[in-house]
């Protein structure tokens, strides 16, 4: 009994991480973070003087968790990064936890 109480007091404590976003639903926020810092952090610096700023800039151009998602989609390949939708969802996962914070 004590066990299942854990094991439920735990699942209550990690669904909604799991459950963050249907948009990106396979996305690990932290394997996204590591990714940006090795293949984006570095243009978007040099693009907006900022690394966060073309997530947090007045006239951005994602409008929800979709879109972000498709942002993402698109740098990967006008880049020629061949990154993997997982690594796509994981990157629009931690965009959106860390900047856009779209439901
Ligand atoms: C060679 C430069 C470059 C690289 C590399 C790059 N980006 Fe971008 N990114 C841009 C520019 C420039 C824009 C703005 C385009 C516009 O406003 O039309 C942009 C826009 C975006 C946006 C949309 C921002 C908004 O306005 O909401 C996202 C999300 C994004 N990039 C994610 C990424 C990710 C993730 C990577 C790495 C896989 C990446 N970018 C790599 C240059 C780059």
């Amino acid at each position: 009994m004590k066990r299942l109480i854990i094991w439920l007091a735990l699942a209550g404590f990690l669904s909604p991480a799991i459950a963050e976003n249907d948009a990106f639903p396979f996305g690990d926020p932290k394997v996204g973070a590591k990714l940006f810092q090795e293949k984006c952090a570095g243009c978007h610096i040099k693009q907006f003087g900022d690394v966060a700023k073309a997530f947090v800039r007045p006239d951005r151009k994602a409008k929800d968790a979709p879109s972000v998602l498709a942002w993402v989609q698109r740098c990967n390949s006008n880049n020629g990064f061949g990154l993997g939708r997982e690594d796509e969802e994981s990157l629009a996962a931690y965009l959106n936890d860390s900047f856009y914070k779209f439901k």
